[in-house]
């Protein structure tokens, strides 16, 4: 992973005074924009507490993982083109950092202040994206809205503290997701979030691809796949097995991920 590119010492006089104007414009207009989301998200969370939850931010301790997940943000944005889409976040196996990974990658999309990032918790058996961003699901999720539309949509979106990312939990748990997953009222849904803003980027929290088949009817609901491998966890023929599965035409990547 490289560095960003820094200031060249060495460039003549005017072209330094050039950047350090635009530098200083940027500076203000992010100053002007983060007092909009001050007043749009009240409850924005300090590093420290980012940190401990184990989300990317930006400051320096944590620019090896959240460089990581800028990348792959840049390989999924040159495969979308100029559209928004959506992505579906898969471990191999359980416990191997895929909610991790997606929760992180809808993070790295929601620090670009043009965009906004939805995550949608699809594990029904083993939801964990509300309680690692501490969200309290009073008004349900998912599946509260795919058995009772009327609900509307709106309500099981959360706010999570970090700007211009929303999740929407699972919701009541359930054992199958397959039914929900392959209905009209689940894609309807997915159509209708992402083009009511142009802006947004949305992400499926998977369970286990190897386990069950619902990662893979998930899949067709998406653009993208992105596949996690625990290192350590799953033999290179099992994770090649769990591939020809997917959609090649779909599949952005797996992500080896370093567990702790
Ligand atoms: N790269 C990582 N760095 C720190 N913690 C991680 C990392 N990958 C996974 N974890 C933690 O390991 C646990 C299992 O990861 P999780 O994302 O829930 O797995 P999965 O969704 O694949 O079942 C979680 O507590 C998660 O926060
Ligand atoms: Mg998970």
């Amino acid at each position: 992973m490289g560095n960003p590119p820094s200031r060249d010492a060495s460039l003549p006089d005017h072209v330094g005074a050039a950047l350090g104007a635009a530098a200083g414009d940027i500076a203000r207009r992010a100053g002007a924009s983060r007092s909009i989301a001050r007043i749009v998200e009240p409850n924005t969370l300090p590093t420290v507490v980012l940190e401990e939850r184990r989300l990317i931010h930006r400051e320096e301790s944590v620019r090896r993982q959240a460089d990581a997940f800028r990348e792959i943000r840049t390989r999924l944005l040159a495969l979308g083109g100029d559209q928004n889409f959506i992505t579906m976040v898969a471990p191999i196996s359980p416990r191997s950092g895929g909610s991790f990974v997606a929760r992180n990658l809808a993070a790295a999309f929601a620090f670009d202040e043009a965009k906004t990032a939805l995550l949608i918790d699809c594990n029904l058996r083993h939801p964990s994206q509300h309680v690692e961003l501490r969200v309290d699901t009073t008004n349900g999720g998912l599946i509260d809205y795919l058995d009772h539309p009327s609900l509307g949509v709106e309500k099981i979106l959360y706010h999570t503290g970090i700007p211009r990312l929303r999740l929407i939990p699972s919701g009541r748990e359930r054992e199958i997701g397959g039914e929900y997953f392959s209905s009209f009222r689940m894609r309807a849904m997915l159509d209708s979030l992402r083009s009511r803003y142009s802006d947004r980027y949305i992400f499926l929290d998977g369970p286990a691809a190897k386990d069950s088949p619902d990662a893979r009817i998930l899949a067709d609901l998406v653009d993208f796949v992105v596949l996690v491998a625990g290192s350590g966890r799953d033999t290179p023929s099992a994770i090649q097995k769990v591939v020809a599965n997917f959609d090649p035409s779909k599949l952005a990547g797996i992500v080896l991920n370093e567990l702790p």
